[in-house]
């Protein structure tokens, strides 16, 4: 595996491989793998000639008050994860290659990023948006894999190629899970013992919402208490609870196919989140 860390050699070393007649698969992270990056990565594989996983720890995508500082950082570990699953390039740049001083421009979508974690992060989506953007155009993938895990990053990427006239194939990846429902996380490593324990109520929210829906409740209005209700047997603060469309994020009041439940809570110092498509079969 080789290990890129300017987007000249980067952009170089793709444009090698499409001048070949290959095509290139994008895992787009921030490091610290977890069984869930790893599974993007062979997703990657199975779709795409070369596989390229980049590792940038984004600092637009941070908020001032927000853990960019402590972002859990370990660059030999990600590397032989990422090698031993058959990536051909890691690409991991330094902030000041990806934004010279000069820098100035950022691509926005608007609407889909006002609600959820976009009212509660504002500039975060805009600096995913940005970075994925470069990202594309250093590395021209044939696609990119993003994780369910983040739904309404992949809607705004999705929304973004749409827009853009984009010729990259969005794929989403299913959630990965711990065995005891937490979904994976690389900031799960900040919780103690008994945090990890309080976030058990996001799987346990989800699984009630899926028997919920299942029983034939489709009033989002009446689920909305039952996992409000749920999750505050634990000590956590609600930051939010919403079903909405998969792909418009537009709130659902009547729960129909393509409903997602997507929940934001605290966990001590902690943000996590969970969500969870409520119509689709796992
Ligand atoms: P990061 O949080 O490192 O996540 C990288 C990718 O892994 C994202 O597509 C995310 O949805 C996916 N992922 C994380 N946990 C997952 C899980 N448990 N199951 C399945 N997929 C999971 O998301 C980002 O980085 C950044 O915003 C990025 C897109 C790289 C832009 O900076």
């Amino acid at each position: 595996m080789e290990i890129i860390r300017t987007p000249v050699e980067m952009s170089g070393w793709a444009n090698k491989v499409l001048a070949a007649g290959q095509t290139i698969g994008l895992v787009p992270t921030m490091g610290f793998f977890h069984e869930g990056h790893l599974s993007l990565m062979r997703k990657a594989r199975e779709k795409a000639d070369r596989t390229v996983v980049s590792l940038f720890v984004n600092p637009i995508q941070f908020g001032a008050n927000e853990d960019l500082g402590r972002y859990p950082r370990d660059f030999s570990r990600d590397s032989q994860l990422a090698e031993t699953e058959g990536v051909d390039v890691l690409f991991a740049p330094e902030a000041r290659d990806m934004y010279p001083s000069e820098a100035c421009t950022r691509v926005i979508v608007s609407g889909l990023t006002d609600g959820l974690c976009g009212a509660s992060r504002p500039g975060h989506f805009a600096g995913v948006t940005t970075v994925v953007a470069k990202l594309f155009h250093i590395i021209k993938p044939y696609c990119a894999v993003f994780g369910r895990k983040d739904f309404q990053q992949l809607a705004v990427i999705t929304r973004m190629v749409a827009d853009l006239d984009w010729d990259v194939e969005i794929v989403g990846h299913p959630i990965v899970r711990e065995a005891d429902g937490l979904a994976m996380s690389s900031r799960n490593t900040y919780l103690s013992a008994s945090e990890r324990q309080s976030a058990l109520c996001l799987f346990r929210a989800i699984a009630h919402a899926r028997r919920r829906v299942r029983e034939g409740l489709v009033e989002a209005e009446v689920l909305l208490q039952e996992v409000e209700w749920l999750l505050l047997q634990e000590s956590v603060t609600i930051e939010y609870v919403s079903f909405v469309d998969q792909a418009t994020l537009r709130p659902q009041a009547v729960l129909r196919k393509g409903a997602v439940l997507a929940m934001a809570i605290k966990v001590g110092a902690t943000r996590l989140i969970d969500n969870d498509n409520l119509f689709e079969e796992h």
